[in-house]
């Protein structure tokens, strides 16, 4: 059944307030709800409350046995014949036995919820969506002993003991909000806490609650969340407006984490960290989930979403907040290089591939399959581009408007761009179609000079490809930053200029151009777009030198490579010169901070260079990029020591600069490796044995882990008896062997499934074991299809106990069309299989099917 986004229609009743009332237990739980429901609008349609999995022990209206009710499917229909009443129902469950993770469940002893979208149905019986906002008055009992923690949104009111080793705890959530952001937990837990004093001089209670063995680990998450309070107080004026903000980090949860109103709920992975077992790469995540967690207070619950097509809404805004908040905290250039880099990574092969959606989709079967690469971080472009198109004062009285005008309310995307234009005077209505049309627009340039002095002249033109549903498009307002640099003085010969490319093609003049110029284009990657240019390998060689814009040398480095790599694939022979004088200059320039070099002087992704090209040739790929790693280690082996060396001398801190040289470090360690270097594998195991943090440990490892060296196996064994009983380092243990560059990974992958510490119910477990193998893209595509057996034998097991996550690794079989016709065929019939499967799941048969397709 497929939902669309034109059937929208306004509750038929709201539910201005809620009681609930729980009697927790693993086994059993009871759930008493009271739901004070007021007809909306003239009609005379039943209350209709959805449930999942629900059956109702008792219904009750205005305070007696409920007549008339029915089950139509897993709805509960009521019927009423007044404008307002007062609605009971009562349901028992069993959270031990949720293995979905939506819901109640259980996790490490404790019991906690993930409602959004529809897992409050999952609970008891409600108009699930999220234009029905409610206040929330919620009552826990549980055993004290076991659980002698127990949470809820809002402020506590009470709390008590009661006979038999039983206790209560009462709590008041004075917003109304959407179901969706329902929570609860109960645990034997400890909190680190703080108080933060808000710009209006309120305190805030802040805790972070874990298990007592973790609490040693809790300081980074708490420090970012105060950052964040702050941040958003100071640029955009959003200030916290409960007494206390909830954080508890759970193992088993199907995502980062959840904004549930004044108590988030998250991934254990995005709280817990000490330099022992965390990386830089582990802090950084945790302080941007932090952040854009509490961010979601304001864009996501003080203004929610009507309904789930609107869901980049929230998604797209808060992503975009967060990544401002983290470029603010350190280099802005090195985040937004990596940014890109996931940007390109998963959205870009998302928009080519069979589930390419629009940022605001107009159908789907199952929700949950849409929390997207494209809804999140396309969505996230797009509001960053509306704040360069508006200016940062502009976007900032727009975004004041909007919070001003839609709190307290469910609000659409179409809301969001009216305010960006009221505020602005800016008309945005050719803007709106990167909400309507999927696909990543392509812009080909191309830059003529005539003669010194005179002008130059840019053509620009624009096309979006065909995508599912939509096989011809409109052109778009693409924002283009530009500017021009002097090919002999390396100067630049104009100011940055933003065009606001709407014409399928347009021409830009420069007039009195004295020398011949390079072009710098797409700089900060102001517009989400692919960029064909006809800037040759030293046109690019100069940008990476000489370019103003940090994003942009990168960007000139990265396409030098891809062409180098690409023409390699394509001919059979690699010329490496321009690549290796490029990084050599990058390497010698002193001006460079540490961590941007890194980014600067790694290879694209073989995937990414699989995206160059017509069809994907993982094994010609592989070795054209192993070819120019191995020259680049070898060409440039002195600087690589020098780089190693001077970075060597750091002591571990946490402060971007000591960051930015462990970075460099495990980049020049693995170039040194790729050098053949005869003492490259001791000096490995060497930073291995010796590190005092995880960052330089993983880093060692994953070089030895992709080698062939006797220290390969002793350093996994090490790492693993060291880590056995920490689970989130054991993931980085399966995740290193299964993205490694060796030719056995397909077996030992398919060794690892049947590890004793593999487990397909954890689901950051399954990530780093199946979700990375089917990134590693030779290993996965392996000639013989084992790849692809494996992935969907693991799938079709794993959709019966967590059908959200088994969906969510679907997308590397729907890539068939991108490879030789013997791989497309066996990719294809192991989607074909999935779909066969008896008793599939709605969120694998959205996504197995359209990839078929
Ligand atoms: N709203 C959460 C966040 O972005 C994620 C919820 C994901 N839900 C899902 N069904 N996948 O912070
Ligand atoms: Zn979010």
């Amino acid at each position: 059944k497929v939902i669309r986004r034109d059937a929208y229609r306004a509750p038929e009743w709201m539910v201005p307030e809620i009681a609930l009332d729980f009697d927790l237990d693993p086994a059993e739980t009871r759930v008493h709800a009271t739901l004070t429901v007021e007809r909306n609008g003239d009609h005379d349609a039943p209350l209709r409350l959805d449930g999942d999995g629900l059956s109702p022990v008792s219904v009750r209206v205005d305070g007696v046995e409920a007549q008339g009710w029915h089950m139509d499917g897993q709805t509960l229909v009521v019927p009423l014949s007044g404008k307002a009443h007062s609605v009971e129902t009562e349901v028992r469950i069993a959270p031990e036995r949720n293995t979905q993770l939506e819901g109640l469940y259980a996790s490490g002893g404790m019991l906690c919820t993930q409602c959004e979208a529809e897992g409050f149905r999952r609970i008891t019986f409600f108009p699930d969506r999220p234009d029905v906002l409610s206040k929330y008055k919620v009552k826990l009992t549980a055993e004290k002993a076991r659980f002698p923690i127990l949470l809820s949104n809002g402020d506590p009111v009470g709390s008590g003991d009661l006979d038999g080793g039983r206790h209560w705890a009462e709590w008041h959530d004075p917003f109304p909000k959407p179901s969706y952001l329902f929570a609860l937990v109960a645990g034997d837990l400890v909190a680190n806490k703080a108080t933060f004093t808000t710009m209006s001089g309120r305190d805030v209670e802040l805790g972070i609650w874990v298990r007592a063995p973790d609490l040693p680990k809790t300081d980074h998450a708490l420090h970012a969340l105060k950052l964040s309070m702050a941040w958003d107080e100071k640029v955009y004026g959003r200030e916290y407006d409960l007494d206390v903000f909830n954080i508890v980090a759970v193992g088993d949860f199907n995502f980062g984490a959840m904004e549930n109103k004044g108590l988030n709920i998250f991934n254990s992975r995005y709280i817990l960290a000490d330099p022992d077992t965390a990386t830089d790469w582990d802090y950084d995540a945790i302080a941007a989930v932090v952040a854009h967690e509490y961010f979601h207070n304001w864009s996501g619950n003080r203004v929610t979403c009507r309904d789930w097509f609107q869901l980049s809404l929230k998604e797209g805004f808060t992503v975009f907040r967060d990544q401002s908040f983290s470029a603010d905290q350190g280099s802005p250039a090195v985040k937004r290089i990596e940014d890109v880099r996931g940007l390109r990574a998963s959205q870009f092969q998302e928009d080519a591939g069979p589930l390419a959606h629009p940022v605001r989709p107009d159908e789907y079967m199952e929700i949950s399959n849409f929390y997207t690469a494209t809804i999140y971080n396309k969505g996230a472009e797009l509001i960053r581009m509306m704040s360069t198109i508006l200016g940062p004062e502009n976007f900032r009285k727009a975004t004041d408007l909007y919070f001003r005008r839609f709190d307290g309310t469910a609000a659409t995307c179409e809301d969001f761009v009216l305010c960006m234009e009221e505020a602005s005077g800016i008309d945005l209505s050719q803007f709106r179609r990167w909400y309507s049309q999927a696909g990543t627009p392509r812009v080909k340039a191309r830059l003529e000079h005539a003669q010194n002095g005179g002008r130059a002249v840019l053509s620009l033109s624009q096309s979006v490809p065909p995508t599912p549903g939509q096989p011809s498009k409109e052109p778009m307002v693409l924002p283009l930053k530009v500017k021009l640099f002097g090919e002999k003085t390396g100067k630049p010969l104009t100011s940055e200029r933003l065009v606001l490319l709407s014409d399928p093609s347009e021409e830009i003049v420069f007039e009195d151009i004295a020398e011949r110029p390079v072009l710098s284009i797409n700089r900060g990657f102001s517009a989400p777009v692919i960029v064909e240019s006809d800037r040759d390998a030293a046109d690019l060689a100069f940008l990476s030198a000489h370019d103003d814009d940090p994003f942009a040398r990168y960007e000139a480095m990265q396409q030098l490579m891809l062409d180098t790599i690409v023409g390699a694939v394509r001919s059979g022979k690699g010329d490496h010169g321009a690549v290796i004088e490029a990084v050599r200059n990058t390497l010698a320039d002193d001006r460079l901070d540490s961590a941007f070099t890194a980014e600067a002087v790694l290879l694209p992704s073989e995937s990414f260079v699989g995206d160059q090209l017509a069809v994907v040739d993982p094994d010609a790929i592989f070795r054209a990029r192993e070819a120019l790693r191995r020259d680049l280690g070898r060409e440039l082996e002195h600087e690589w020591r020098l780089a190693y060396e001077a970075a060597r001398a750091n002591r571990f801190e946490l402060s971007p600069a000591a960051k930015g040289a462990r970075r460099l470090k495990s980049v020049a360690l693995s170039y040194i490796a790729a050098s053949g270097a005869p003492d490259a594998a001791s000096l490995a195991f060497l930073q291995f044995e010796k590190a005092d943090n995880m960052t330089d440990r993983q880093g060692a490892l994953t070089t030895l882990a992709g080698g062939t060296s006797d220290k390969r196996v002793a350093a996994l064994d090490i790492f693993y008896q060291r880590y056995s009983d920490n689970p989130l380092v054991l993931d980085k243990w399966f995740q290193t062997q299964a993205l490694s560059a060796r030719d056995d990974t397909p077996e030992t992958v398919e060794d690892l499934a049947r590890h004793r510490d593999f487990t397909l119910g954890n689901p950051n477990r399954v990530r780093s074991l199946i979700g990375a193998f089917s990134v590693n893209q030779r290993a996965f595509h392996h000639a013989s299809g084992r790849g692809y057996r494996f992935l969907a034998d693991q799938l079709i097991a794993l959709d019966k106990i967590n059908p959200q996550t088994a969906a969510k690794l679907i997308p590397p079989l729907g890539r068939w069309r991108r490879f030789d016709s013997l791989r497309a065929e066996k990719m294809r019939a192991e989607l074909q299989r999935i779909v066969d499967t008896p008793g599939l799941s709605k969120d694998m048969f959205e996504q197995a099917s359209k990839s078929l397709d």
